[in-house]
């Protein structure tokens, strides 16, 4: 397949299903995990800061990593890529399907999931929180606001509504893009190294049932030698390309 055909399939598409992982927000100067000279994981080692080992062990420092991702992730903007697929979104409507493993807020800031389609955020949130007994989930105050450890409104402490490493996605929202991919006409995976499943698994559903699997990402990764068609690309050139959009 070429760009032009995967334009067009794109284009002919009723049933679209997308997936992005840290790559699609690395434009709007948000750092992935497994990029060598940026990624968090080139600083820390996960298991010391997000798994619920390490929040057992400190918690203080836990919260202090997450806090100042969400002050980061609040002072960003999103980019042209998250834009694109708020506007291929308006195209598809109902059709439309938006699996983010991103934590930032920026899909849902860019418009995301008020096209007419939907939008699952596969492994949380950094503006909310998590009341440690209940599991009753709230929006946390501005990081300005923000005391540590927040505490719920039943004076509990809360941890951050985050899916650690060993921890489940939330069942629904996994259900519901398990469905999506596996009706998917096109699945579009961008942004993401592919390595951490089930997220990673999504696109494979797509290819099982005979649809087509575009991969948008500057790198090669796990998935690019099974997807259909593999741009080699940053997240809004590629995507510029692939809906005809070139600025
Ligand atoms: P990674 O850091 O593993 O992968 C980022 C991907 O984005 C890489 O394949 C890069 O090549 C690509 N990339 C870099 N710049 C890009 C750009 N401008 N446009 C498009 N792609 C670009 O991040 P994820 O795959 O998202 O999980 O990581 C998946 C999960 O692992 C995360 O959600 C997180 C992490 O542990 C949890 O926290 C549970």
């Amino acid at each position: 397949m070429n760009l032009s055909e995967a334009r067009h399939a794109l284009q002919a598409a009723r049933r679209v299903a997308v997936l992005t992982g840290a790559g699609i927000s690395a434009e709007s100067g948000i750092p992935t995990f497994r990029d060598a000279q940026t990624g968090h994981w080139a600083r820390f080692r996960p298991e010391d800061l997000a798994s619920p080992d390490a929040y057992r062990r400190d918690p203080d420092l836990v919260w202090e990593w997450y806090a100042g991702r969400y002050r980061d992730v609040l002072a960003a903007q999103p980019n042209r890529g998250h834009e694109l697929l708020a506007e291929l979104e308006r195209q598809k409507g109902t059709g439309f399907f938006l699996a983010t493993q991103n934590v930032d807020g920026l899909h849902a800031r860019a418009g995301s999931g008020q096209g007419g389609g939907q939008l699952v955020e596969l492994h949380g949130n950094l503006s909310h929180a998590r009341d440690e007994v209940t599991g009753e989930v709230f929006a946390l105050p501005d990081p300005a606001g923000l005391t540590l450890p927040p505490l719920s409104p039943a004076g509990r402490r809360m941890r951050p509504h985050i899916v650690w490493f060993g921890e489940y996605l939330p069942e629904d929202a996994l259900e519901a893009a398990q469905n999506a991919f596996a009706g998917a006409d096109v699945a579009l995976v961008i942004g993401t190294s592919s390595v951490v499943y089930p997220a990673a698994g999504l696109a494979l559903e797509t290819l099982r049932r005979g649809g087509i699997v575009i991969e948008i990402n500057p790198d090669s990764t796990d998935l690019t030698r099974m997807a259909t068609f593999s741009l080699r690309e940053t997240a809004s050139r590629g995507l510029e390309l692939l809906l005809g959009e070139e600025g």
